[in-house]
């Protein structure tokens, strides 16, 4: 695979260059690759198909389940969209998950967070077939991927690895500082980033909300990874010359015009520092999106028993 990367010269006033790592191009190329495993395993009779629940209101939620269908169209994947009003009772949640599990023809399964309160988000995540949780959520996933025994990675997490690989970034050795401890993305990145393997071998710090001197912490790091949900916490005085950032954040600011995506980390004055840095957007999220398709067509390719090799 061939990665091309975008110098942004404006960018060049107090150092040589920096990078913009465009997610769009790397997921892009990873959708196009994928094509071929998905003809490889139809060709056995059977087409890897994704199922997508949704039981919420929010409009981003939906924007974000239909953009992972628009995903599976373009590499050939079959989607099952399943809404479920989020006043219904928890059961129904229940009662189709276990539906999916149960059917065959069904591959991945993915519950869209957040839930209504009245479900319990953890009961789902268990519920759903470690087999097809090509969320990598499941705790029988998380404790394999801990264990360095990985059956799903997360697509986030995922995503951000294959980004750094893509620019060029060495992990082993670097001091890698990953802000935010979620369970989609911080606690699993960090665990990625510990593996003794390509993409992993780093030194890793998890920060979070009550983290003290966050930045005599960033200021150490050979990257950053933020993943806190607070617009532009980061910024130029936070980091050191030549930091790789990647900024997971994607916040909706209102500005005096309406209102724009921002990061966590304030784009302008940390470029000035950074040796290569994910817009917002166009960075991290296209490749979380390209990682659940990787992870789907590697659930059938289980299920159909083809033996593929992954971009
Ligand atoms: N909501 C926000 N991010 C995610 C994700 O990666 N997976 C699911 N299932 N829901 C989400």
């Amino acid at each position: 695979m061939r990665f091309k990367y975008v110098a942004v010269e404006y960018f060049c006033m107090t150092q040589t260059q920096t990078r913009l790592i465009d997610g769009t191009e790397v997921a892009a190329s990873i959708r196009s690759e994928l094509i071929s495993s998905v003809r490889r395993i139809d060709n056995t009779g059977t087409t890897p198909q994704l199922a997508t629940v949704l039981m919420n209101d929010d409009p981003a939620s939906q924007t974000y389940v239909s953009m992972k269908h628009d995903d599976c169209e373009e590499v050939g994947i079959a989607t099952r969209d399943i809404e479920i009003d989020p006043e219904a009772p928890a059961a129904e949640l229940f009662d189709t998950v276990d539906e999916l599990n149960a059917d065959p023809s069904v591959h991945g399964v993915l519950v869209q967070m957040p839930l209504p309160d009245h479900v319990d988000e953890r009961e789902v995540l268990r519920r759903v077939d470690p087999k097809k949780d090509v969320d990598g959520f499941h705790p029988e996933n998380v404790g394999r991927l801990v264990a360095g025994q990985a059956r799903y990675k997360p697509c986030t997490p995922h995503g951000i690895q294959k980004l750094l690989t893509a620019a060029n970034v060495e992990t082993e050795g670097a001091d890698v500082v990953v802000i935010g401890r979620s369970n989609i993305v911080g606690k699993p990145m960090a665990n990625l980033l510990i593996q003794k393997t390509d993409g992993g071998n780093a030194t890793v710090t998890v920060c979070h909300s009550r983290s003290d001197d966050l930045a005599s912490k960033t200021r150490t790091a050979d990257i950053v990874i933020a993943a806190a949900g607070v617009p532009e916490m980061i910024d130029g005085d936070m980091l050191s010359s030549g930091v790789v950032i990647i900024d997971v954040g994607i916040n909706r600011v209102e500005t005096e015009t309406g209102s724009e995506l921002v990061g966590d980390v304030a784009f302008e004055s940390a470029a000035e520092k950074a040796d290569a840095i994910t817009p917002v957007p166009g960075g991290v999220g296209p490749m979380t999106r390209a990682m659940l398709l990787w992870n789907t067509v590697k659930a059938a390719a289980v299920a159909t028993e083809v033996s593929i090799e992954l971009p």
